[in-house]
């Protein structure tokens, strides 16, 4: 393995290549990235970096959303099978529907969705910036896609909106139960519980603190308390760890593992970073506006 990370390093150097890696993708490919972060934070800094050619390791609208803020730049993937199924749960014929049902409404996609949909909202979010860019559309209106729970969670928190919520969801979020919780509550009471918009509502309502990614890792990095129940996927356990050597984490299933973004290993990263063929390419007629959302999103979230 040793050799697998120096080759790496050595070939991302020759090569001018950035490796971006989001905190749910194996502890070992998270060391070996140079920047790590939620969704929100990697699509920012997609933008921001110099190299010519970005490995995204992470899920394909990830890598997607890098390649529609930088048309310029290449995009290439470690596996061109890592896709998030949420990702597919919007549809098109829906969003105009609701158009043409609502005079006064702004269609607010969550990132985690395809080039397609970002093409037909009007602005994308992240679980980090969804609630204050909700806040300050001006529409009344907002049909927010595709994630039912993130979309409740966040309606709940701006009852001034009428927010058309819709039915898709990640498996991995809603694999997490309140029984689960209590379970692990009961082994350890003095635990703090954290978790992710993408649960359900059940378990959202016994949490001490929802955040994304990066919201549970502040949060347990300032937090007085010595243990969390980590509810979201167990990648983030790698920061948490390293950045709190003292404090202890509980996950609460054998089910709260993305299978998507465990696909991609060392060794694909190594072999991607050998041939760069694995590249993002998208229909030439979505990039404008799904890159309107998308820039729409990092001008509200500032
Ligand atoms: P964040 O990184 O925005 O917290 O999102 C979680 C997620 O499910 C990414 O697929
Ligand atoms: Fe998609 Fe859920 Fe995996 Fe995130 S954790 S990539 S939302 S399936």
């Amino acid at each position: 393995m040793e050799d697998i990370m120096k080759r790496i390093k050595e070939l991302k150097n020759e090569k001018n290549v950035v490796i971006l890696a989001h905190y749910y993708t194996d502890g070992q490919i998270q060391t070996l990235a140079d920047y790590v972060g939620d969704s929100y934070y990697l699509s920012k800094i997609a933008t921001e970096v110099v190299q010519n050619t970005i490995l995204f390791c992470g899920v394909s609208f990830m890598g997607e959303s890098a390649k529609l803020l930088n048309p310029e730049k290449t995009v290439i993937m470690p596996d061109s099978f890592a896709d998030c199924p949420m990702a597919h749960m919007a549809d098109s014929d829906k969003i105009k529907e609701v158009r043409d049902t609502y005079e006064d409404v702004a269609v607010v996609c969550y990132i985690n969705s395809t080039a397609e949909i970002k093409a037909n909202s009007d602005v994308c979010v992240t679980s980090a910036n969804a609630l204050n860019i909700v806040k300050a559309l001006p529409n009344k209106n907002i049909y927010f896609i595709p994630d039912g729970n993130l979309g409740r969670y966040i309606a709940n928190l701006v009852p001034e909106k009428n927010v058309i919520l819709s039915d898709g969801f990640c498996h991995v979020h809603t694999s997490i139960t309140k029984e689960n919780i209590e379970k692990a509550k009961k082994v350890h009471p003095e635990a703090l519980i954290l978790a992710h918009p993408e649960c359900t509502w059940e378990v959202l309502e016994i949490s001490d603190y929802i955040g994304s990614t990066s919201g549970i890792i502040e949060f347990a990095g300032k937090s007085d308390a010595g243990s969390f129940i980590i509810c979201t996927e167990m990648g983030v356990l790698h920061e948490l760890k390293m950045k709190n050597p003292d404090k202890k984490f509980f996950s609460v299933g054998h089910r709260q593992f993305c299978p998507n973004m465990k696909r991609i290993t060392a060794q694909k990263v190594l072999e991607q970073l050998e041939t760069m063929d694995n590249v993002v390419e998208l229909k030439e007629e979505l990039y404008e506006k799904a890159n309107q959302s998308l820039t729409r999103m990092l001008e509200l979230a500032k």
